[in-house]
């Protein structure tokens, strides 16, 4: 089974990107060929600021290998490399409806945000399904929010062997990536770079300590049990907690009393450290070796347009361009 994915390069990484999709992206190397790779054009219709957006791209990358995306066993490139994903793109708009893009309910959500939409962001799950479709891959890990996507995907490709009475497409399935995954952000909503809440995973270690002294709690005196319902310091712990003695060390704690929030949270920072410290320290020699990342990168894109190309050629073969 050929497995896919992208991550935009909107911000950086945080803790929710990493057990929420990327955890499971560096799982599925073990059985799957895996294709991931950073979706740069879809990020810019939302970061417009070439300075930052370069930064954004080369951090995501460093951060893909740093977490355990392994260029041997898994093909890792930049979505704007593979110049079929973006005529591939064009021809499936030729076949997809309006009406399928007006109800995408990510859509929906930005224009009631009060962005007002361009025709990229409208325009944003034509270039996905390109993504999906133009390495012929069977399975995509998305989030929920992402799996509307997948069914746009599927109906496009339908609808294009519909129009020219030929299968050239393999129609992909999502595999929704866990619930349980969901990650709370510093102010207990969900971890979300647009409510600024987030823990991220890279960088200096001061103000990411401080962000996690820094998680919203209650008022309960040290001695007495702590409510864990909607208590984000408590999920957090639960989501980190290396092993089954410091889950039973994090469920006494709140059941019974006795541990202060604030050493609740110095736990948390080292079990943060725990976790992501082999990766922060391969992070930090990757940043320092560029080339090696656009090495990764070119060989990825190589690697990807060997189906890629062939697909486009039939594609113009069956529309007629060619
Ligand atoms: N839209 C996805 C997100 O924001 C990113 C993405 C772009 C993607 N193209 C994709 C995910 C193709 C899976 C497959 O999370």
């Amino acid at each position: 089974m050929r497995v896919l994915s992208g991550v935009q390069p909107s911000g950086k990484l945080h803790i929710g990107n990493y057990f929420g999709a990327i955890r499971q992206f560096v799982r599925l190397q073990e059985a799957h060929e895996c294709f991931y790779f950073l979706a740069d054009l879809h990020a810019l219709t939302t970061v417009q600021d070439p300075t930052r957006f370069r930064d954004l791209v080369t951090d995501l990358a460093t951060g893909f290998l740093a977490l355990g995306l392994d260029p041997d066993r898994s093909t890792v490139y930049r979505q704007s490399d593979i110049p079929e994903v973006t005529e591939l793109s064009w021809y499936l708009s030729t076949v997809t409806s309006m009406g399928l893009l007006q109800r995408c309910h990510s859509f929906k959500d930005k224009v009631a945000q009060g962005v007002e939409p361009s025709h990229g962001l409208f325009a944003y799950p034509v270039l996905m399904a390109a993504d999906i479709l133009i390495v012929k891959s069977d399975l995509v890990p998305v989030g929920k929010d992402q799996k509307q996507h997948l069914e746009v995907t599927r109906d496009v490709a339908g609808s294009f062997h519909a129009t020219f009475g030929e299968e050239v497409f393999v129609l992909p399935k999502p595999i929704i990536l866990d619930d349980v995954a969901v990650v709370p952000g510093v102010d207990g909503r969900k971890m979300s770079k647009s409510y600024d809440n987030t823990i991220e995973i890279f960088g200096p270690e001061k103000p990411i300590r401080k962000k996690i002294m820094g998680i919203v709690t209650d008022s309960t005196p040290v001695e007495e049990p702590k409510p864990t319902e909607d208590n984000a310091l408590y999920h957090l712990l639960k989501i980190f907690a290396p092993d089954d003695g410091e889950r039973a060390w994090v469920e006494s704690s709140f059941a019974e009393g006795g541990v202060g929030y604030g050493d609740m949270k110095k736990r948390l920072f080292e079990y943060y450290l725990q976790t992501f410290g082999d990766a922060r320290a391969r992070y930090e020699e990757l940043k320092d070796d560029p080339a090696e990342v656009e090495r990764i990168l070119a060989a990825g894109a190589e690697k990807a347009r060997e189906t890629a190309a062939p697909l486009m050629a039939e594609v113009r073969h069956i529309v007629g361009v060619k």
